[in-house]
C-alpha cells in the first residue's frame, strides 16, 4: 500500500508540445501545480519569456520555475529545429515519462496553402509530421521511463459523422495519393484544390491513425505502452489568441460571430481550463496506465453539459494498412531530410 502510493505521488517528467497558449498551458500549469516537472518547448526566446511570465503570475510562490520547468527552443514548422532539438535531447539522456503532443493549427479561410521551412503544408507539417517526428526520435528516453506514456490531441472533427466534422468537406486521406507526390502537395489525398478547413480534419485523423499505428508498432516491438488519443471539445478564447488566432485574420466577422454564437449564446464550448486540467490527467493519472491505445472525447452532451468519455474513432481511422502507409511515407519524408 506504501509503495502504491509512492507510485503515485513520484513527480512525472513530462514534454508537452504547444503549452504556450490555450489548452497546453493550462495543462503545463496544472502539472506544475501537481509538482510534476515540465518541459515546455517554445519556438523563439519571445514565447519563452512570455510562456514564463505566464506562468509566473498564477503559479505558487514557493514553486520554482527554474528547477521544474524547461524551455527549449523549438519550431515544429522546420525539420532542422526538430532534428538539433531530438539531438540535444539524446545527448542531455534524461528520461520522460509522458510524451503530450499537443501543439496543433488550422487557418480555415485561407485559399491559398502555407508551408513549413522544407516545404510541407503548414497544418500537416505542424500537426502530424512534427510529432511523429518527435516521437520516433524521443522514443529512447521515453523506454527509460518506469511507466511511459503519449498522449496526443486529436479532435472530433477527424470523424465525419461528429458535429463538427459534418460541416464542410469531411477528413479523408483517400489513397494518400498527396502524401506520395512528396513536397509541395497541398492536401494529403492530392486534391489539387486546397481547403484549409480539411487540410485540419485530415492532420487530426493523421493523429489517430498515428497514435493507432504506434501503439501497434509498440506492442510487436515487445515493449507496449498507454498511446491515449483525445478530443477537447470546442475551446474559443475571449483574448485574440488561441487556436482561431489565424482564421480570424482571414475572416473576422465571421470568427466573432461564430464564437458569440458558439460560446456566449449556445455554450457548447468548453474552458481551456477545463480541458487542460483533462490533459494533465491524461498525462499523469494512474487510471489511463493500461497498455493499449484508446480515444477519449470531451463530448458536448447538450447545451453547456460536457461528458469525458471514451470513444470510438471515425470509420475510415481503423483502417490498419491506412495507418501503416502514412507511417511509412511520413517516415520517408523525414528520413529525406535525416540524411542531407
Ligand atoms: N481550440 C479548439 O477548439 C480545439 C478543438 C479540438 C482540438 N484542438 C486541438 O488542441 C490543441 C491545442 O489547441 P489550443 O486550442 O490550445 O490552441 P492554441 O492556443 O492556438 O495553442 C496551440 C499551441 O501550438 C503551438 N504551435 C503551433 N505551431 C507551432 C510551431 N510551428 N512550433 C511550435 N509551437 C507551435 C502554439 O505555439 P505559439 O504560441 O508559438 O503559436 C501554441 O502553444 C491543438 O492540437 C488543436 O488542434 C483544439
Amino acid at each position: 500500500m506504501i509503495n502504491s502510493i509512492s507510485i503515485i505521488k513520484k513527480p512525472r517528467r513530462i514534454l508537452i508540445t504547444g503549452a504556450t497558449s490555450g489548452i497546453g498551458l493550462q495543462a503545463a500549469l496544472n502539472m506544475l501545480k501537481s509538482r510534476h516537472n515540465v518541459i515546455i518547448p517554445c519556438r523563439n526566446q519571445i514565447k519563452v519569456n512570455k510562456t514564463i511570465e505566464k506562468l509566473s503570475k498564477v503559479l505558487p510562490l514557493d514553486l520554482d520555475l527554474t528547477k521544474s520547468a524547461e524551455f527549449p527552443i523549438l519550431d515544429l514548422a522546420d525539420l532542422k529545429s526538430l532534428k538539433s532539438f531530438v539531438e540535444v535531447q539524446i545527448r542531455r539522456g534524461s528520461y520522460i515519462d509522458s510524451l503530450v503532443l499537443n501543439a496543433g493549427m488550422q487557418y480555415t479561410g485561407s485559399s491559398e496553402p502555407r508551408w513549413s521551412k522544407q516545404g510541407f503544408e503548414l497544418t500537416f507539417a505542424t500537426n502530424h509530421l512534427s510529432h511523429q517526428y518527435l516521437t520516433k526520435g524521443l522514443l529512447p528516453l521515453l523506454q527509460k521511463s518506469q511507466s511511459p506514456r503519449i498522449v496526443i490531441t486529436a479532435s472530433e472533427v477527424h470523424n465525419p459523422l461528429s458535429p463538427g466534422g459534418r460541416i464542410g468537406k469531411a477528413a479523408s486521406l483517400g489513397e494518400l495519393n498527396g502524401l506520395k507526390q512528396g513536397r509541395g502537395f497541398e492536401m494529403l489525398d492530392g486534391d489539387d484544390h486546397f481547403n484549409a478547413d480539411k487540410a485540419y480534419k485530415d492532420s487530426k485523423l493523421c493523429n489517430i491513425l498515428f497514435g493507432r499505428e504506434l501503439f501497434r508498432r509498440l506492442k510487436q516491438s515487445g515493449n507496449p505502452f498507454p498511446v491515449i488519443a483525445w478530443a477537447p471539445g470546442l475551446v474559443i478564447p475571449r483574448d485574440k489568441g488561441g487556436f482561431f488566432r489565424y482564421s480570424r485574420s482571414y475572416n473576422e466577422l465571421g470568427q466573432i460571430v461564430f464564437a458569440f454564437i458558439a460560446r456566449d449564446l449556445l455554450h457548447i464550448t468548453e474552458t481551456a481550463n477545463n480541458a487542460g486540467i483533462l490533459l494533465k490527467k491524461l498525462a499523469t493519472d494512474t487510471q489511463y496506465d493500461k497498455d493499449e491505445f484508446v480515444y477519449w472525447s470531451n463530448r458536448l452532451r447538450g447545451f453547456g453539459q460536457m461528458q469525458f468519455e471514451q470513444m470510438d474513432t471515425s470509420k475510415e481511422s481503423y483502417n490498419d494498412d491506412l495507418a501503416y502507409n502514412l507511417w511509412k511515407l511520413t517516415d520517408t519524408l523525414m528520413d529525406e531530410y535525416n540524411s542531407i
